[in-house]
């Protein structure tokens, strides 16, 4: 079963690494399926398919694999905009909204994401959904300032909350050094209601509802490869998505 997964996440990498053109300024997401795409990226420009294409990783850990398999990186101070990220998800609903985080990178995807003009999605077909929170808890990234007081906030929105810990039982800490609160909301009639409530609180810095912000979806399923598309809006500077 594992090995199947496994192999469907590759397809559906291996389908958005294919969209990659020379020339283009690449988001790489965090995960599993994400570094898969990156090593299909990497092995594309080694083998001269495509041309001066440079990452920028969303996490210190995609970092360190893109580096380990050669892959050009630049950052967002040098690239502000990018072509496109290639990022998985842990939930996806039939209108193409995610719940993201559970590698516990969802700022950085997050930031990554609204950066970039095209937003591809990789993921098995596993990760269905017809309504977010059906199968995952949305994490939400708080400060370790006055954390107990985050958690009792998001209780008291209707989540049972437990802060992701470490496997020896000490605290997740992300990249920036905060802390991730997994809300379970069952599933979620109304997502964006549910977003705009969790982002009232001081001492949240950002959720996994990622609401509007996927332009492709590419599912690999038994059925083969499925691709689903959807425009959103961009703002001018970050041009439109074809
Ligand atoms: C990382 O923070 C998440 O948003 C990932 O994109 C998500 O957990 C998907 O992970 P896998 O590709 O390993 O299933």
């Amino acid at each position: 079963m594992q090995a199947d997964i496994t192999e469907l996440k590759r397809k559906a990498a291996a389908h958005a690494v294919g969209l990659v053109a020379s020339g283009m300024v690449v988001g790489l997401g965090h995960g599993s399926t994400a570094i898969h795409a990156v090593r299909f990226l990497a092995a594309r420009l080694k083998a001269g398919e495509i041309k001066n294409v440079l990452g920028i990783p969303c996490s210190l850990q995609v970092e360190e694999e893109a580096l380990q398999c050669g892959m050009p990186l630049t950052n967002l101070e040098k690239h502000p905009f990018m072509d496109m990220a290639i990022d998985g998800a842990d939930e996806v609903d039939i209108e193409l909204n995610l719940i993201k985080g559970g590698g516990g990178a969802l700022l950085r995807e997050k930031i990554v994401a609204q950066a970039s003009r095209r937003v591809v999605i990789v993921l098995d077909e596993s990760k269905c959904s017809p309504f977010l929170g059906k199968q995952r808890q949305v994490p939400v990234e708080i400060v370790p300032f006055g954390w107990n007081v985050h958690v009792l906030f998001l209780e008291s929105l209707g989540a049972k909350v437990r802060v992701r810990r470490n496997a020896d039982k000490s605290l997740f800490h992300t990249d920036q050094g905060n802390l991730l609160a997994d809300c379970n909301f069952n599933e979620i009639l109304n997502p964006r209601e549910l977003a705009a409530k969790i982002r009232t609180h001081a001492g949240v810095v950002e959720h996994g509802l990622f609401l509007d912000l996927a332009t492709d979806v590419v599912i690999a399923g038994a059925g083969g490869v499925r691709h689903l598309k959807r425009d959103r809006p961009i703002s001018k500077d970050k041009g439109k998505v074809e």
